[in-house]
């Protein structure tokens, strides 16, 4: 397969460079610019040069990160950033470096700033426009500012932290002691919304008719007048959105197949035929592999040997599949832009594996096909905002996530057809009980997983020797925590009243309430 090149061949718009420097907000950087509707783009500190040069740069944000610009390991910033000649904005560790750059001074603070702290504004202008009085922002640091550089003044201070808005609005440079993307800091957005437009001047025209437009008019250009394209269509937001964009670029050219591993939830494989066989016409194949992912999954139980199972069983399947569409030269994927950023990691190291949640899916390595990935400038909230304005339904733009390896990760223990015909129905009652009530709304996944025991119970005076299964119901943000969710006593005891009557081989329903961490959102 040929490397993963950018299906962008028109250049990218007006827009802000993110230096990355080590922090776990560049992402939350990087949204905060688009949600003000201006392009942005991520980039490590020894790219950052070389990216700037090439885009259509209206500024630069530098990024907090955790090391102290003293420290040996502290990531290098090209100083060619600050001769550009367009404005720079430092949060932290980007302000501490600018200072230091600049012929200012950073020492270990007195006082250590970590959380919440009021800062006093003295000059509402710049990027502090229209912004009085005291606000709370969010503050994290170690060092701090100790004298600016010449040409700079302070707009703003806390008691403990004279430097915690400075400026020098002849260059147009800015800095940030405080994280203005955190939701913590009450008018965080109008700071950042505040650099963009009025010290940028950047454009605010990202939207989701110019995204598509622009993404369009790329796959049409990579794939030319007659070269057609599979994509493995799972019905999720990613994927299914790359679809719709692919069909607006090249119509019928498009082949989506859509691959029933038996993993699936209740009514799975018919919403994705009705919607894009049927509502969207498109060229869809659905593939019946249910024996083939059971049989290799027959006595599997290591939750780690089911996802490698079930990710070579999905490649053979697609293969095989996408091979058959002869004329096919291109490869769909919904890869996303958090996929494709490169980062420093925070810490230095990388991180330790908990679970393997990228085999699945994977691609087969020597398909000859070119990859088209329309969403791969975008980021999940833009792909829904997207998956909208295209007219897919709230059931796909707001699906809570499933993981690839689908129900087989919430069976605890061997998959057999039956045990995943049980789970099925009682995660059909939990989702469906959830959704009625209008509980669903600000949780991030609820589902049913089944338990690896038996227990007694009693039912019309017959003893009853069956399976528990457990209810998973949390709030997120990202995935990357979670809490617990409490749902109304009366919606749990009508799901497990349901899931008892219903589903003959269940006979006790138990809620999970562990957080992440020390949990996992999935039981495996
Ligand atoms: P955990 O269980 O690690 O899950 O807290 C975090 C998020 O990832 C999803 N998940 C997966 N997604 N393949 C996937 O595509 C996997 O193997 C996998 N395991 C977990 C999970 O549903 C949650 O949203």
């Amino acid at each position: 397969m040929s490397a993963p090149t950018s299906p962008i061949v028109e250049a990218a718009p007006r827009g802000i460079l993110i230096v990355d420097l080590g922090t776990q907000y560049a992402q939350l950087i990087a949204r905060r610019v688009r949600e003000a509707r201006v392009w942005c783009e991520i980039a490590p500190p020894h790219r950052a040069l070389e990216r700037a040069k090439d885009m259509d740069l209206a500024g630069i944000i530098l990024s907090g990160g955790p090391a102290s610009v003293y420290a040996e390991d502290a990531p290098e910033v090209p100083v060619e950033l600050l001769e550009l000649g367009v404005p720079v904005l430092g949060i932290c560790y980007g302000l501490q470096w600018m200072c230091q750059t600049l012929g200012g001074q950073v020492n270990p603070a007195d006082s250590r700033e970590f959380g919440r702290a009021s800062i006093r504004i003295e000059n509402p202008t710049g990027v502090l426009d229209s912004i009085d009085g005291h606000t709370v922002v969010w503050m994290s640091h170690g060092d701090q500012v100790a004298s600016i550089p010449t040409g700079f003044e302070v707009y703003a201070s806390t008691e403990t932290c004279p430097f915690a808005v400075i400026g020098d609005p002849a260059r147009n440079f800015w800095g940030l002691q405080f994280h203005p993307e955190v939701t913590h800091s009450v008018r965080g957005r109008e700071v950042i919304e505040n650099f963009l437009v009025r010290v940028c001047a950047a454009p605010a025209d990202w939207r989701p008719g110019s995204i598509v437009d622009r993404e369009v008019r790329a796959v049409r250009e990579q794939v030319g007048e007659d070269g057609e394209v599979v994509l493995g269509l799972s019905g999720g937001v990613d994927s299914s959105v790359a679809a719709v964009i692919l069909q607006h670029a090249i119509g019928d050219r498009l082949h989506c197949v859509f691959v029933d591993n038996g993993l699936l939830r209740h009514g799975e494989r018919e919403a994705v035929e009705t919607l894009f066989g049927g509502h969207f016409h498109m060229d869809l194949t659905v593939v019946d592999a249910r024996k083939e992912f059971l049989d290799a999954l027959a006595g599997v139980s290591d939750p780690e040997t089911k996802r490698k199972v079930i990710g070579k069983v999905f490649v053979d399947v697609f293969k095989r599949e996408a091979t058959r569409f002869e004329n096919a030269n291109f490869l769909g994927q919904g890869t996303l832009y958090p996929d494709v950023i490169e980062s420093i990691a925070a810490h230095g190291g990388s991180t330790a594996v908990i679970k393997s949640h990228h085999n699945v899916g994977g691609l087969p390595e020597d398909l000859e096909m070119d990859l088209v990935e329309p969403l791969r400038e975008l980021f999940k909230d833009e792909v829904r905002e997207i998956g909208r304005h295209l007219g897919l339904g709230s059931p796909v733009v707001d699906r809570q996530p499933f993981p690839g390896p689908g129900l087989a990760v919430r069976i605890l223990g061997e998959i057999t057809e039956e045990r995943c015909e049980l789970l099925r129905r009682a995660d059909h009652i939990t989702t469906s009980e959830i959704e009625k009530a209008g509980e669903d709304k600000g949780l991030w996944q609820y589902f049913a997983v089944l338990l690896p025991t038996k227990s007694v119970g009693v039912m019309g005076d017959q003893r009853t020797y069956e399976d528990a299964c457990c209810l998973r119901v949390v709030s997120s943000e990202d995935a990357m925590t979670a809490d617990w969710a409490y749902l109304p006593q009366e919606l749990l005891a009508r799901i497990s009243n349901r899931i008892i009557n219903e589903v003959r081989g269940i006979n006790r329903v138990v809620l999970d309430i562990t957080s992440k961490p020390p949990g996992t959102i999935e039981w495996e």
